[in-house]
């Protein structure tokens, strides 16, 4: 079994995997013994773009479980003697691999090595990490999780009522494009906030309302979600300087009051203060989820391992 995408999973599988992570995420918060389910089992990370907060968490996540981690060195691996994704992905998996954590610039990895292990008889799982400007299916496990575990709620009690406004460059987020896909399975509301150069296709995800204007895309927002211009990840650079963007389209203390009250802002990560989101507002943790995101992304990881690599009780 693998994890290429938020559309493989049912929702009997969505609201199993969400389960497990908020179960792993009291456990991890009580500082309560972890039980060993990945005991003898092995976890490869691949990733072929930078990361901190995936590979990272992926590999606590597994060492937490009794895993034996490798992060393959890339910089210094045989990936820069040219060796195709297929060779080296089937090559680690030969060596023992019960599971490959996977991250690359273009859409469709994933499945591409589930493919490559499948022809070879080899039985690996493979995690999608985040691919391209499409899909980052355990950031959105995650940020589910954070939301729900924000206002009390169980995977049951759903996310009905809640409004979440993205905001910034949604074109280029395989963040927003995971949130897109999970969020509104859950009952949640989406709406996107941004310039119109960083909205997605105008013919895509039309349920989806659309704010060029900060203020109002805000208004009777629950939950805000932050993101970077991803200019990595722009064929032309990008049309706004920072101080631009900060000045229409910037979360701040300020701003966030447009937003209903009590509102929460999240943010994937990487951040950058003073573009997008205001330091002072990411720091604040009467505010801000940011720092709950990348702890949730931990016990998320951890449940997304163990349901692929363990028999269910
Ligand atoms: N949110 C996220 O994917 O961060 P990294 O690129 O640091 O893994």
């Amino acid at each position: 079994m693998h994890l290429t995408g938020i559309a493989d999973l049912t929702d009997a599988d969505l609201h199993f995997l969400l389960n497990l992570s908020q179960y792993y995420s009291a456990l991890v918060g009580q500082d309560a013994d972890i039980p060993q389910r990945l005991k003898g089992r092995t976890q490869v990370n691949l990733f072929l773009e930078n990361s901190t907060r995936t590979n990272v968490s992926f590999e606590l996540a597994g060492k937490k479980l009794g895993a034996d981690v490798l992060v393959l060195p890339v910089a210094a691996s045989s990936v820069h003697k040219g060796e195709k994704l297929r060779d080296t992905s089937q090559t680690l998996a030969a060596m023992g691999a019960d599971v490959m954590i996977v991250r690359n610039k273009d859409h469709g990895t994933a499945q591409f090595v589930a493919d490559a292990l499948g022809q070879s008889n080899i039985p690996s799982a493979v995690v999608n990490a985040g691919e391209g400007i499409h899909s980052h299916p355990t950031q959105a496990l995650l940020d589910a999780v954070t939301i729900l575990n924000a206002l009390g709620r169980t995977v049951k009690d759903g996310l009905e009522g809640v409004t979440l406004a993205i905001c910034g460059d949604i074109r280029h987020s395989r963040v927003a494009g995971s949130n897109i896909e999970l969020l509104p399975r859950l009952g949640a509301r989406l709406r996107f906030v941004g310039p119109a150069e960083l909205m997605p296709a105008a013919s895509a995800h039309l349920q989806i309302e659309r704010f060029s204007e900060l203020r109002s895309g805000l208004e009777g927002a629950n939950f805000v979600m932050a993101l970077r211009m991803q200019i990595e990840r722009m064929n032309d650079g990008p049309s706004l300087s920072g101080q631009d963007f900060f000045e229409h389209f910037g979360i701040t203390h300020e701003t966030l009051k447009y937003a209903a009250p009590g509102a929460k802002v999240l943010h994937p990560g990487p951040m950058n203060r003073g573009v997008e989101i205001d330091g002072g507002l990411a720091d604040d943790r009467a505010h801000s989820l940011i720092l709950n995101q990348v702890a949730n992304g931990v016990t998320t990881r951890m449940a997304v391992l163990d349901a692929l690599l363990t028999e269910q009780d």
